[in-house]
């Protein structure tokens, strides 16, 4: 009672964010920019320090601010990233590839290369962005948006909507399944992929839209968004906190167990060899992508910690696990013991 009366209230509606305080900028040379249509704009626009390299907490707040993303969701995706990609001494993440600018790395296997590298956070079969087997994995492709476009028009009269999400979802798996012999979506990047397809219906559509429209997304936002990285002029953040949630990606999910890509799997031995995994987690089991993540992946790229290191790792599996608990039971884990 007496915090809720001394913290302050922030405004959780439509406001415009392409304002005179966050003009569009090019990148320059040294900026990185990287995989995600968001973080780009955001960072194109100056709520992200414009070379793309930021904190945790600036990442959440600037989606937070600029997109209205949920918080939980922004934090989830953030310690996702920082973990497998980020500077824990520093607390720096870049957004693109690797640079400096985050600092001396720490010791170990860990390579603190930003979010473009490939089987981090970044994988396969992205909407807008090539597969890495095909050599670029974070710029915008011309063709792969000209299928949002085709896909648009035949299932969603011209909108991208949660329809189109379904449709595009799958189609892009099964153009890598088919093309790409080291096909991947394992863990997180099962339900990235799928949340992904959700978030230009939730934050991609001006605030101000209501009625039928609403989480109708048209072309040319979506042009601004995935191929210029820059809001479309005098655009409003989406009118509610939003990410995608348990309405919008059952629909995107759809009902078919034997859709290809369903299931969490790979190719095994090449191209159209894809086999159901589920050993790193998967939309269906977020628990099981939790101990993957935190027992494997995190121990093994940084095996024994010491110090700050050993410090701040703890402190982002705090946070990472607090990004899950609202959803989850998942028990937590302490790879590190605790402090
Ligand atoms: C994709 C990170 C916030 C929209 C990605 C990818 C990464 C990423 C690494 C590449 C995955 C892949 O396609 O291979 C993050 C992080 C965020 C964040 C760490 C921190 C909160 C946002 C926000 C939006 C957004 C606020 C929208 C306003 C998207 C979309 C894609 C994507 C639409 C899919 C692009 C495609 O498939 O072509 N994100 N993101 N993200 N992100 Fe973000
Ligand atoms: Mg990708």
């Amino acid at each position: 009672e007496a915090m809720s009366k001394l913290t302050p209230r922030v405004y959780q509606g439509a406001k415009l964010v392409d304002d005179k305080d966050h003009p569009f900028r090019a990148p320059g040379p040294n900026d990185q920019r990287g995989p995600c249509p968001g973080l780009n704009t955001l960072a194109n626009h100056g709520y992200l320090p414009r070379d793309g390299v930021a904190t945790p907490s600036q990442i959440i707040s600037a989606s937070m601010a600029g997109f209205n993303m949920d918080i939980q969701a922004a934090k989830l995706a953030t310690y996702i990233g920082h973990l497998l990609d980020g500077n824990p001494v520093t607390d720096l993440l870049s957004i693109g590839g690797k640079t400096s600018r985050t600092g001396p790395d720490p010791k170990g296997p860990s390579k603190v290369s930003g979010l473009r590298t490939h089987g981090t956070f970044e994988g396969d079969a992205s909407m807008t962005r090539g597969d890495d087997f095909f050599g670029d994995n974070f710029n915008p492709n011309r063709k792969l948006f000209d299928q949002l476009k085709e896909f648009s028009k035949r299932y969603g009269g011209g909108y991208y909507n949660l329809t189109v999400a379904r449709e595009l979802r799958y189609h892009r798996i099964k153009q890598s399944i088919d093309t790409n012999p080291t096909f991947e979506l394992m863990g997180h990047r099962h339900f990235t992929a799928f949340s992904e397809a959700v978030f230009p219906t939730s934050m991609f559509v001006d605030g101000r839209v209501s009625g039928p429209l609403a989480a109708h997304l048209d072309m040319k936002p979506a042009e601004s968004f995935f191929m210029n990285m820059r809001y479309p002029r005098g655009f409003f953040r989406a009118s509610k906190p939003g990410s995608a949630d348990a309405e919008s990606i059952p629909v995107v999910l759809g009902n078919d167990p034997t859709r290809v890509g369903f299931q969490a799997g790979r190719n095994v031995r090449g191209v159209k060899t894809f086999v159901a995994d589920g050993s790193q987690g998967s939309l269906f089991s977020i628990c099981t992508f939790y101990e993957f993540f935190v027992g494997k992946r995190i121990k093994g790229i940084y095996p024994n910690p010491t110090g700050v290191l050993r410090r701040n790792l703890n402190m982002n599996l705090q946070f990472l696990f607090d990004s899950l608990s609202d959803q989850t039971n998942c028990t937590q884990m302490f790879p590190y013991g605790r402090d």
